[in-house]
């Protein structure tokens, strides 16, 4: 296989090019990203020697073709996407152009140029928000954000390309992804780091949204079995079964850290109507290629936050860069920053 992975320099991206480099050590990797600001050369350091980097977006149809031609790409993997709800209030135009444009992009040059296997990473956040039972993937598409709206576009582009020109590709939808490498602003990895710099933290309302969490790594599992043992035309959803509220997950992150609870500082929501108020994924379609996930939700939560303490030299860096203070700024409010 020669493996295109679009967005590795990314979160689920860069966790899903280690997992192949060990469970099939053999495929040719070619890691395509545009360096924004979610996505670090820092990220891929630990494997950056065992494959090729081309810099670049989605959207440049002639740079996507350039490449799977040259490297005689037979699969290809899109992680690259705007990924943060919170950043699509404030302006969602890169999120169309990302999220679906990119994606119509890629489905032209996997038809084009043959691509045996194309995956779309996508979220269970097409779905919209459940109040009691699971989304199958046969759930109508609801979303209400401009994020999730974005990438509901691309999976129906993915469709289309299946039902109109048999383009081979497979949808994957996965859950609240954590772990390693996670960019600091959504929810663990920004108030890990938060904490970890005795800042407050700000929970959104009275934190009982309810989240369907993930470890990356199962994540990452998953999309390779979708991968190479799914069905083209097919979605799978890629979810656990550890639903928590955020403000459950939020008391094991100060436990973790033996912070205290005034660090949490209870904010009106910013996300207003948009802010959906539960997930939860039947993931048996996937299960049944042979896939689950192995790791316990409290454990792993815990070995994430003490991966957070341990690599302060990745996260220092992204947390002390112009473009994220004036993120947190602009969306918490002039001097939030460092108030909160
Ligand atoms: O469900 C999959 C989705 O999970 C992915 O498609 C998205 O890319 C990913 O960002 C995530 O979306 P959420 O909006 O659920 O994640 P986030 O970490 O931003 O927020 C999780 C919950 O925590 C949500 O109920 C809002 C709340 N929250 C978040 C932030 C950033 C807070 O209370 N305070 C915060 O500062």
């Amino acid at each position: 296989m020669r493996l295109l992975v679009t967005g590795a320099a990314g979160f689920i991206g860069s966790n899903f090019v280690r997992l192949v480099l060990e469970r099939a050590p053999t495929t040719e990797i070619v890691v395509f990203d545009a360096l924004r600001y979610s996505g670090n050369l820092s990220t891929m350091a630990d494997f950056a020697g065992r494959v090729k980097f081309v810099k670049g977006e989605i959207q440049n149809a002639r740079l996507v073709g350039e490449t799977l031609v040259n490297e005689k790409i037979t699969h290809m993997v899109n992680f690259a996407a705007e990924s943060h709800n919170d950043r699509s209030l404030l302006d969602n135009s890169s999120f169309v152009q990302t999220n679906t444009f990119g994606v119509q992009v890629l489905l032209e040059a996997a038809r084009t140029h043959r691509l045996e296997r194309m995956l779309q990473v996508s979220t269970d956040e097409v779905y919209g928000s459940i109040a009691d039972g699971e989304f199958t993937e046969t759930s109508p598409l609801e979303p209400n954000t401009p994020y999730s709206a974005a990438k509901a576009g691309g999976d129906l582009l993915c469709r289309a390309h299946w039902v109109s020109f048999k383009t081979p590709v497979i949808v994957t939808r996965g859950g609240n992804t954590f772990g390693p490498y996670h960019y600091p602003e959504k929810l663990i990895p920004f108030f890990v780091v938060r904490m970890l710099q005795n800042k407050k933290v700000p929970l959104y309302g009275e934190g009982t949204q309810v989240r369907e969490w993930i470890h990356v790594q199962d994540h990452a599992a998953g999309i390779w079995t979708a991968l190479t043992l799914g069905e083209p035309g097919q979605v799978y959803n890629i979810g656990d079964t550890n639903e928590r509220e955020n403000r459950a997950v939020v008391d094991l992150l100060l436990e973790e850290l033996g912070k205290e609870e005034s660090l949490v500082n209870k904010i009106p929501d910013p996300r207003k109507g948009a802010h959906d108020q539960r997930y939860s994924m039947n993931s048996s379609k996937s299960q049944n290629l042979g896939w689950k996930p192995e790791m316990q939700f409290e454990e792993s939560l815990r070995a994430t936050v003490r991966w957070f303490r341990d690599n302060e030299a990745w996260w220092r860096p992204i947390v002390e860069d112009d473009g994220y203070k004036s993120f947190i700024a602009k969306f918490y409010g002039p001097g939030l920053g460092e108030d909160l």
